[in-house]
This record gives C-alpha cells, sequence and structure tokens, in this order.
C-alpha cells in the first residue's frame, strides 16, 4: 500500500506514523509556569539527538482547547524543563498527568507526584523517577500552527544511585530501570521483551568488493 500524505487527513497520517514507529520513549516532563505552577505531562515524540553536546528533542502536538500545550508554553517562556524517565511501577501516574487539565492546576498534585528540586534550573524533577535530565532550551521549531518541536541541551543528570553499577565509568544498570514505551494506538504500551545482541562491524578492504567508479 502507498500513501500520500497529502492525500489523506492528518489524523489518519497520525496513525499510521504513530503505530509503525514503535516503542517510543516516554519523555515525563516537568515544567515551570512564569506564576511558579508545576506542569507535568508525557511526551513519547521524543529521543536523544547528539551528545556533544547532549541534545534532546521532544514533538509537541496541537491542543485543540489550548493550541500550545502547557509544556510548550512554559518551555517558551522559561526555556528549562525537566525529562524524567517512566518505570513500570510509576506508569499510572504518568497517565494522569496526561489529563486535559486546564492551564494553572498542577498535574504533579493529581497524580500525588512528589517533586524535588534540580540543581541547576528552576522547574523541579520528579523525586521518584530513577532518571531525570536537567535541559536548557536550545531552540524551539513551529512545525505547523501550534505544533512544536522543543531542542535541548542536557545541563545536567540525575540517576538514582542504585541503578549505577559502576558510577565513575557511567556503567547504568539499564534493564533494572525497567522503563515503559509508548506503542501504537490509543494507551497501548510496551514493557520488558526479548533483548538480543550484535557486534558492529568494522570495514575490511581485503573482503569488502571494490569501490564504485562511477
Ligand atoms: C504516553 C503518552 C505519550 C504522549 N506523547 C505526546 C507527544 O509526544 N506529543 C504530544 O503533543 N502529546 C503527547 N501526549 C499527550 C499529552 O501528554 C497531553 O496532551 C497532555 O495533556 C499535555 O499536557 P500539557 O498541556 O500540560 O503539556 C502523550 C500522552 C501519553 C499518555
Amino acid at each position: 500500500m502507498f500513501y500520500d500524505c497529502a492525500e489523506h487527513p492528518e489524523p489518519f497520517v497520525y496513525k499510521l506514523m504513530t503505530a509503525t514507529v514503535t516503542p517510543r520513549p516516554i519523555a515525563w516532563v516537568s515544567t515551570l509556569s512564569q506564576d511558579g505552577v508545576v506542569n507535568v505531562a508525557p511526551y513519547s515524540f521524543f529521543n536523544v539527538m547528539g551528545h556533544e553536546p547532549p541534545t534532546v528533542a521532544l514533538g509537541l502536538l496541537r491542543d485543540p482547547a489550548k493550541g500550545l500545550k502547557d509544556t510548550g508554553e512554559n518551555i517558551s517562556a522559561t526555556g528549562e524543563f525537566v525529562i524524567n524517565l517512566v518505570p513500570r511501577d510509576m506508569a499510572d501516574q504518568m497517565n494522569m498527568t496526561a489529563v486535559n487539565a486546564p492551564r494553572g492546576h498542577s498535574e504533579a498534585e493529581i497524580a500525588g507526584l512528589a517533586t524535588a528540586p534540580s540543581r541547576l534550573i528552576a522547574p523541579p524533577r520528579l523525586a521518584e523517577a530513577p532518571v531525570s535530565f536537567e535541559c536548557r532550551l536550545l531552540t524551539a521549531v513551529l512545525t505547523g500552527p501550534k505544533q512544536m518541536v522543543v531542542i535541548g541541551r542536557v545541563v545536567a543528570i540525575h540517576i538514582a544511585d542504585r541503578f549505577l553499577l559502576d558510577p565513575a565509568r557511567g556503567y547504568v544498570d539499564t534493564p533494572a530501570l525497567d522503563l515503559v514505551a509508548r506503542m501504537h494506538g490509543g494507551g497501548w504500551y510496551r514493557h520488558g521483551g526479548e533483548m538480543f545482541h550484535m557486534d558492529r562491524p568494522v570495514f575490511d578492504p581485503a573482503a569488502a568488493p571494490p569501490p564504485r567508479k562511477d
């Protein structure tokens, strides 16, 4: 089947993309409004984009009621945000923070989430999250009316001590983090599953076909 995106409504294209680009990690983003309200919301259009410097990106869709989502408003206004990662035993609370709360309500309070101060930025992190990235806004790109890609620089990383195998070497017990990821359709998630390993190949000129001379 071939789909020309221009010939299909955007919600249909959204279904095709979110049903295929899986599993997606979940950024559980905490921000501060200019009035000092802690906002928390999950975003699965998220990934690491580089490490020199450490860079992350978030995709914020248009909110039918508010236009820009509160997370986008707050990041634009303050230039700071925390990305917390979501373990299985916090998945219910993560889901609660996706509630369509009107501006000014704190999802941290709605979901009963404890916060802890960040070190380098003002928005707090989620105290029980196994990993939190303190981020400063690098740039925000409007990719549609009220649709935004936020690109941020990670300025500090918190990892709970119990997940570090060797803190000095930066060895993390990744399976023990027990993170959940977003799957297809409404409300589907991935937890656990099979892992496999492959060594990265090294180019061997003796074994490779000769280079093409076009
Ligand atoms: C697991 C999960 C992932 C989500 N990912 C996104 C996303 O990538 N982009 C987006 O705009 N909304 C996403 N949402 C919806 C937002 O979390 C939701 O609209 C939320 O109310 C936004 O809150 P805010 O206005 O406080 O930022 C996701 C929801 C869930 C439950």
